[in-house]
C-alpha cells in the first residue's frame, strides 16, 4: 500500500485529491459519492457576495412576507414560513456536509468588496467548516485601477478575514497578475495558508448567426492545466503557501505531473461533472499504480521533484526553456 498522504491548510488528507468548488456539494448525495470515490476533502460551491447584500436580502424577505400575508388572506396556513437567506441556505449546508461527510469541508466564499465578510466568516466557522477559500473574481478591466490598487482589494479582503476567524485560508486566485510571485509572497504575509491556480473567469464565445454572447464554455479543457502546473513548479519551493493545483485535471496522468510540479493537492471540478464522481476513484487508482509501479512509498517522495528547488535560477525555466523550445520546433512533432 503506498502512503498518498498530504497537508493542506493544516489539514492533514488522506490523498491529493480535493474536488473544487462546483455544484456537487450543492448536493449531500453527490458529496457522500465523493468521499466514497476517495476524495480527501470537498470545496464547497461558492457563497456569493450578491448573495448577502443587504439591499437583495432586504427584497427577497419583503417579497416573501408579501406572500405569507396574502397566503394567510386566502386562509392558507403560513405558520411553517420561515424567510431563508443566500447565508442561511449557506450554513445549512455548511452543516448538512459536515453531519453527511468524514473528510474535512472548506466553504468558499466569492466576492470583491463585502463588508459583512467578518461576520459571514465568523458564522461559517461556527457551522464547523474546516478552512475557507476566497476567491477574489474581479476583472481588472478599469484602466484607473492600478496593480496597487487591485492586489491591494485582495490584501484587504483577506486580512479582514484573518482576523474574524481562526480556520485557515486559501486564496483562489487568476493567473492574470503580472508579478505572480511577489503578490503570492504578500498573500502569505497577509496570513493565507494556501493558493488555488488557478481560478477561471467566465469566457463567453460569440455566437456569428444572432451575433450575440453565448455562455457555452463553462467546463474546462485539458489544455488549461498546464497553465496551473506551470506556476506550481515556480511557485514551489519559493512559498510557504501550499499549493493547490486547479483546471484541466482529468486523468491520473494529469494529477501525477500536478504534483510532479509540486501541488499539495489537486483539485478537480469540470472532469467530475463531465464523468460522475467515480471518476476521482479511478484518478485515485492510476496515481497508486504509477507511484507502485515507479517504486514511490509516499508522495512526499516525489511531490515537487519537477519543480523549481530553490535557489535555482528561473530563467533555465523560463525564457531559456521558451527558445529552446522554438528553436527546435517541428511541425510534425506538434500534435494537434
Ligand atoms: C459548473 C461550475 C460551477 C463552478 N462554481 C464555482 C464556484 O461556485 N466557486 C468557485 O470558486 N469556482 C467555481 N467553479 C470553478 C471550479 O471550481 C474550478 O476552479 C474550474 O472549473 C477549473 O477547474 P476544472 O478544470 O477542474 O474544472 C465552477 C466551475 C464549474 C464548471
Amino acid at each position: 500500500m503506498v502512503d498518498l498522504s498530504t497537508e493542506y491548510l493544516g489539514l492533514k488528507l488522506k490523498n491529493p485529491l480535493v474536488p473544487s468548488a462546483s455544484p456537487l456539494s450543492r448536493s449531500v448525495g453527490q458529496a457522500r459519492a465523493l468521499e466514497d470515490a476517495g476524495a480527501s476533502a470537498l470545496v464547497m460551491y461558492s457563497l456569493f457576495e450578491e448573495e448577502m447584500r443587504a439591499e437583495s436580502v432586504d427584497l427577497e424577505r419583503h417579497l416573501i412576507d408579501q406572500a405569507i400575508a396574502q397566503a394567510a388572506a386566502a386562509g392558507l396556513k403560513t405558520n411553517n414560513f420561515r424567510y431563508r437567506s443566500g447565508l442561511d441556505l449557506y450554513l445549512e449546508q455548511v452543516t448538512a456536509l459536515k453531519a453527511a461527510l468524514d473528510i474535512p469541508v472548506i466553504a468558499s466564499l466569492n466576492g470583491i468588496g463585502m463588508t459583512s465578510w467578518v461576520e459571514v466568516g465568523r458564522e461559517l466557522e461556527q457551522a464547523g467548516a474546516d478552512a475557507l477559500e476566497l476567491n477574489v473574481y474581479y476583472i481588472a478591466a478599469d484602466a484607473s485601477q492600478t496593480p496597487e490598487t487591485i492586489e491591494g482589494r485582495f490584501l484587504y479582503l483577506l486580512e479582514s478575514l484573518r482576523e474574524a476567524v481562526s480556520l485557515p485560508i486559501a486564496m483562489k486566485i487568476s493567473p492574470y497578475f503580472c508579478a505572480l510571485p511577489a503578490f503570492v509572497q504578500k498573500l502569505e504575509a497577509s496570513g493565507a495558508g494556501g493558493v488555488v491556480l488557478f481560478n477561471r473567469f467566465f469566457q463567453p464565445d460569440i455566437d456569428l448567426e444572432t451575433l450575440a454572447p453565448i455562455d457555452r464554455h463553462l467546463l474546462s479543457g485539458p489544455a488549461e492545466r498546464l497553465l496551473a502546473m506551470r506556476w506550481i513548479a515556480l511557485l514551489h519551493g519559493r512559498s510557504g503557501l501550499d499549493l493547490a493545483g486547479n483546471g484541466g485535471v482529468y486523468t491520473w496522468q494529469d494529477a501525477v505531473k500536478m504534483l510532479l510540479a509540486g501541488a499539495d493537492v489537486v483539485n478537480l471540478a469540470s472532469a467530475l461533472l463531465q464523468h460522475g464522481p467515480a471518476r476521482l476513484g479511478e484518478i485515485l487508482a492510476g496515481i497508486e499504480a504509477w507511484m507502485e509501479a515507479k517504486g514511490y512509498d509516499s508522495l512526499g517522495q516525489f511531490k515537487g521533484i519537477l519543480g523549481q528547488q530553490p535557489g535555482t535560477d528561473t530563467s533555465a525555466l523560463t525564457r531559456e526553456g521558451y527558445v529552446m523550445m522554438l528553436d527546435n520546433y517541428t511541425a510534425q512533432a506538434d500534435p494537434v
